[in-house]
């Protein structure tokens, strides 16, 4: 016991001077997911879905009172999710959970019902969130948490939903965002934060640090098990180049999520003076601050077109669109002219026509100035590495070999 507890105390100690995650290989603490599009509706509104999220988000107003959570938000389908299998249980039932850095709750029970065993620990506390794009209310158990292969968590805090919007074809979601967004989800202890899986996997000493690395690869094809969470770590397998950090914003509200300073140029024009803004796996597009994005649209000559929501750009158009940099810190995140478009391939999934070219850059639908001016979302993260530190209090971005790839 005291060897295994200094030897994790001088490695915290390493880390807390390197200030870098480890770098974890072949770890059992990594977890496949796998991107998946809801087509069983017809069309899907990727726009609606992002904005609804995108007001929820900025509504927040952390002052641990149910009402920030109530927004008059629309629910709308979630058309594009990635998703993890998840053990619950001894023995265990696997759930199909979205990963979610934006919120933090971990929770089942929308689809497949929650299978009590001997490890299922009934709280007794009401627990509800609102995530804008849908909700779940239910109550809070303590059970045995699996993660890929084996990797277990004892006593995990879950919710168990009694009713929930938005989560049809989902079991619910493991929440991977900051402590913080638990407080006020459990109505009756309104003070109270429930550690998230992170944090039990790093107070149950089964990873040194509180991180998780993100892969998500550009996919053409409606289901795509291209995806890999590591906890504890990064996975150098997965990246190109040097992961660069950039701390936590302290703008508020973004400062409540994976929030960071970033400018964004087109080409040479910039769009968007140096703001804070989030990093978020539960949005898919790439969304700007109206001013933001009415400056690329300009830059561009896109189109809005209506019945997608997207805008829309013509193939000489195409020809001519320009790199959209990401500037964080002293680094700058190249999105290529690809990397702005719509995969084509999926263009009829979201009520668009074959042979059009869609943006990815959509509308936050608020002016900059607002403390949330930016969402990078999965169009964005299925071209950059992403680390979410909560030791080090940081995000780390890198290239991939997908950052500069023509799949779309
Ligand atoms: C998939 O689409 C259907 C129909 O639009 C919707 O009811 C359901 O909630 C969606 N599933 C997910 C996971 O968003
Ligand atoms: C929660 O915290 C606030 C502010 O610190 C305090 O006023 C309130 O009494 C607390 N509520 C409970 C139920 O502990
Ligand atoms: C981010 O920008 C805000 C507003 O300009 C500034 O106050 C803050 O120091 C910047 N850096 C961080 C890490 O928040």
């Amino acid at each position: 016991m005291f060897p295994a507890a200094s030897l994790l105390t001088t490695l915290l100690l390493a880390l807390s001077i390197a200030a870098s995650p480890v770098e974890v290989r072949n770890s059992p603490v990594t977890l496949p997911i796998a991107r998946r599009l809801n087509t069983s509706g017809g069309t899907i509104n990727l726009v609606q879905h992002d904005q609804s999220r995108a007001a929820a988000l900025k509504n927040f107003k952390g002052d641990s009172t149910l009402s920030r959570r109530t927004g008059s938000i629309t629910v709308t389908n979630d058309g594009v999710s990635y998703i993890a299998a998840v053990g619950v249980g001894s023995p265990a039932t696997t759930y199909h959970l979205i990963v979610d850095t934006g919120s933090s709750n971990t929770w089942v029970g929308a689809g497949t019902a929650y299978v009590k065993t001997s490890t299922s620990v009934d709280t007794g506390e009401p627990v509800t969130v609102d995530y804008g794009s849908g909700s779940f209310s239910g109550t809070e158990y303590t059970d045995t948490v699996t993660l890929g292969s084996g990797l277990t968590i004892t006593a995990q805090s879950i919710g168990v939903a009694s009713t929930s919007t938005g989560f049809t074809g989902v079991d619910g979601i493991v929440g991977i965002g900051p402590l913080d967004l638990t407080e006020g989800t459990l109505t009756d202890e309104p003070n109270t934060t429930i550690p998230t899986v992170t944090d039990n996997l790093y107070s149950q000493g089964v990873i040194s640090e509180i991180v998780v690395g993100i892969s998500f690869e550009p996919t053409t094809t409606d289901s795509d098990a291209n995806g890999e969470l590591t906890f504890g770590g990064t996975d150098a397998t997965k990246y190109t180049g040097t992961l660069a950090y950039t701390p936590l914003t302290t703008t508020y509200p973004a400062s409540y999520y994976w929030g960071i300073n970033e400018s964004i140029t087109y080409g040479s024009k910039t769009i968007l003076a140096e703001t804070a803004g989030i990093v978020d796996t539960g949005t898919t597009l790439i969304l700007l601050a109206s001013n933001a994005y009415d400056a690329y649209v300009s830059a561009t000559g896109a189109t809005l077109d209506r019945t997608t929501g997207l805008l829309r750009i013509t193939s000489t158009q195409y020809s001519a669109l320009q790199n959209l940099n990401f500037n964080v810190g002293s680094n700058t995140y190249a999105l290529t002219p690809n990397g702005q478009i719509w995969p084509r391939s999926l263009n009829t999934y979201i009520g668009g026509t074959a042979t059009s070219i869609y943006l990815v850059v959509s509308d936050l639908g608020t002016p900059s100035g607002e403390g949330l001016d930016f969402i990078n979302g999965y169009t964005f993260l299925e071209r950059f590495y992403s680390v979410f530190d909560t030791t080090n209090s940081q995000v780390g971005f890198a290239t991939t070999a997908y950052t500069d790839a023509t799949t779309n």
